[in-house]
């Protein structure tokens, strides 16, 4: 399996840190964001990684991962995306030709997690696969894609709502997804949100209307780093933990 890590966007939340550097460059404890994500496709045995960015700073991965050896990443590429608000899903549309027809493992440049994830990619086989977490506050949940259950079937995931004002479960759609080469047919079918976005909660919608996303519940810490309480919280967690 390859795996893609969108660290694009402008991070305009974390102004005035973001207009020094890359969102996925700070610091989290003692290591720049983007290693995390890194980290977590590793673990899961996968070597060859494309890395989506945007924006002014994006020169500046190449400064800190160069080819990516010193991370054990065997085959490091990278992506530039135009319109650096474009979206989650218009920056992933780019990864398709390293994808090859293809499954990938994708997971956002500003998610940390010590989740293990290896057996889901090693047993995956079609389709899409989310990753939910449950978190209990409702300002959070607002903030994030959230899981809507079947009224009947609580293990049933009928639709996900892109930052819902009346969130419908505690599950958030984390930023970690697997998907079958049909990601990027989907990708082309969605218009973008009222943000001015392709939302990737829109390619998860298309693939539960396939009936062909399966969820299962993130272990282990997560969080998202990009505003200026998350990314406190993940430099917590980490600095706690004493590092990856
Ligand atoms: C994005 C996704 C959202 C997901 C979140 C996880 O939100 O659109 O569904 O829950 O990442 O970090 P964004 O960071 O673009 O607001």
């Amino acid at each position: 399996m390859k795996g893609i890590i969108l660290a694009g966007g402008l991070g305009t939340r974390l102004y005035p840190l973001t207009h020094a550097t890359n969102k996925h460059l700070l610091p989290v404890y003692n290591k720049p964001m983007i290693f995390y994500p890194i980290k977590t496709l590793v673990s899961a045995g996968i070597t060859e990684i494309l890395i989506i960015t945007s924006g002014p700073h994006a020169g500046h991965f190449i400064g800190v991962l160069k080819n990516g050896k010193e991370l054990g990443v065997k085959h490091l590429e990278y992506a530039y995306q135009e319109k650096a608000d474009g979206g989650i899903a218009d920056a992933l549309s780019l990864g398709e030709d390293f994808a090859a027809g293809g499954p990938i493992t994708v997971i956002l440049g500003d998610n940390t997690t010590d989740a293990e994830i290896k057996s889901y990619v090693f047993h995956f086989k079609s389709g899409g696969t989310v990753f939910l977490k449950k978190i209990t506050s409702k300002i959070q949940l607002r903030r994030f894609g959230v899981a809507v259950f079947d009224q009947k079937n609580k293990e049933k995931l009928v639709r996900i709502e892109e930052k819902p004002k009346n969130p419908k479960s505690d599950y958030t759609a984390t930023g970690l997804y697997i998907y079958d080469r049909l990601v990027f047919n989907y990708i082309r079918q969605c218009k973008p949100s009222a943000r001015g976005e392709i939302e990737i909660t829109d390619v998860n919608n298309i693939y539960l209307h396939h009936q062909t996303l399966k969820w299962v519940e993130l272990k282990g810490f997560w969080s998202d780093a990009g505003t200026f309480e998350t990314l406190y919280r993940a430099n917590e967690y980490w600095a706690n933990k004493g590092g990856i």
